[in-house]
């Protein structure tokens, strides 16, 4: 007989970062249902809390020890509770120093190659009341058929690869994530038919390059290729992607942004800096021209694409002319919407070593100069969807009013409108009244 039983025993994940960390929230929340578990939205009181880390967002270390610092007491009072945590910073060796010098009542400490092992991993800790450390260097093989309890169930992420290779000067992911491995096109389209059977409509492909998909791997697919075998799936109305790396955006990708009814007409295509010789030193192997070219290159395929960037300000060496490339480019290409970060220093990656940091006052002020450039160029766009009527996914009842219902456009971006709660998961014709910085106010012909 086993020695404990899960009859009613509730887990709780609190997740840090990008999708890829959110979509691996769902594969453990799909291994714990698997295991008889409940979702328990207070995690003072599961039985497991999970904290999933990341590495690359700012403060995220501060961040991840004060959420911690809060569960101590919960294990203090409750000492069958079991503290796991995961993800990226795990990956990295002074923060599991840190967790066993500082934070030894932490039960589970798991990487990101073995959260497959995770159903183990807890019944042993479950069984043996011991603490276990267990982190693997690279990832193996990739381990299909994992479950997982998606957020909607109208539209769900698919990982297409793992890892990255392009050590970008700044980046800790080539070092928490491993080299790129990339899922089989067959597993990605079967995976694609049965979510597309249980009813979800759009899919978002992920990879920290998913330009690079089929690299090193036995199968001839490239990315474009998988696009357009999966643009073949009946019931999948909406194919997304992120993130895609500018050196290896190919023409044959264009080519399926115009071809492929289901390729949405979006993309995150990160930029990082507008100047050439910062890019350099940031190690991104384009330039600012080559990144204009892309640009107008997606444009001709597909005039009213949206684009959307991540910009960092400040990298060692960025000279204010430096920044006015940035201020330049941004105002060429008139992105959709852009995430903007201030650089810091990223703990083993080589920009650690780069002497000529920025000071802190000028990053500052470049990056409100930037942002509020930024929202400018979004609310102007945004505006010219006024009268327009756009197809838009509902997602549900907006946070602030149940009466009001978002969804967004194929172009991502946020609509709230006034909708009947059958809409949720459907893509309903909404017509642009007001197009604001931050989203689009609409109307239905059905519900004024
Ligand atoms: N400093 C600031 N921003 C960073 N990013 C990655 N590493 C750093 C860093 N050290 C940003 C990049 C990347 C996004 C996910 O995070 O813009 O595209
Ligand atoms: Fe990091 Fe560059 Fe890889 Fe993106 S492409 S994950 S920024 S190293």
């Amino acid at each position: 007989m086993e020695k404990h039983t899960n009859l009613n025993k509730s887990f709780h994940i609190q997740t840090f970062g990008c999708q890829m960390n959110e979509h691996d929230s769902e594969t453990l929340a799909g291994m714990l249902a698997e295991m008889g578990y409940i979702e328990n939205e207070n995690k003072r009181a599961a039985d497991v809390a999970i904290i999933n880390t990341c590495s690359v967002r700012e403060n995220a270390d501060k961040r991840f020890f004060g959420t911690l610092g809060q569960l101590k007491k919960v294990k203090e009072e409750r000492p069958d509770v079991v503290v796991a945590v995961c993800g990226c910073m795990m990956q990295q060796q002074h923060i599991i120093d840190t967790l066993k010098t500082k934070y030894p009542w932490v039960d589970l400490i798991f990487g990101t190659h073995n959260l497959h092992e995770f159903p183990k991993l807890l019944t042993n800790v479950l069984n043996e009341r011991s603490k276990i450390v267990d982190i693997w260097e690279d990832g193996g093989e990739i381990i299909e058929g994992l479950p997982a309890k998606r957020m909607y169930p109208f539209k769900a992420f698919v990982n297409i690869m793992y890892g990255c290779n392009n050590f970008c000067t700044y980046c800790i992911v080539p070092f928490t994530r491993g080299r790129e491995r990339s899922r089989r096109p067959e597993e990605i389209v079967a995976e694609a038919r049965s979510l597309a059977a249980s009813g979800v409509r759009e899919i978002t492909l992920l990879g920290q390059n998913v330009n690079s998909y089929g690299n090193g791997s036995d199968f001839s697919a490239d990315f474009a290729d998988l696009i357009y075998q999966l643009n073949e799936i009946e019931g999948i109305d909406r194919i997304r992607f992120m993130t895609s790396h500018p050196k290896d955006l190919s023409d044959k990708l264009i080519a399926a942004f115009r071809d492929c009814k289901s390729l949405a007409n979006y993309i995150h295509l990160p930029v990082q800096s507008g100047s050439s010789a910062v890019l350099k030193r940031m190690n991104r192997k384009y330039t600012k021209e080559d990144y204009l070219l892309l640009v107008e290159k997606l444009r001709a395929a597909v005039p009213d694409i949206a684009i959307t960037t991540d910009i960092i300000v400040g990298f060692p060496g960025e000279t204010s002319e430096d920044f006015e490339e940035t201020m330049d480019l941004i105002r060429r290409v008139r992105f959709d919407s852009a995430f903007t970060f201030l650089y810091s220093i990223r703990k083993g990656t080589p920009a650690e070593n780069y002497t000529d940091q920025v000071p802190e006052a000028e990053k500052h002020e470049r990056f409100n100069r930037l942002v509020d450039q930024l929202n400018e160029i979004t609310g102007e766009i945004n505006k010219t969807y006024e009268g327009k009527v756009e197809g838009v996914l509902v997602e549900g009842p907006s946070k602030t009013n149940p009466q009001i219902l978002t969804g967004r456009t194929e172009s991502g971006k946020l609509v709230h409108f006034k909708g009947t709660e059958d809409m949720v998961g459907q893509i309903i014709p909404v017509k642009i009244t007001e197009g604001k910085t931050f989203n689009l106010f609409g109307i239905t012909e059905t519900v004024e």
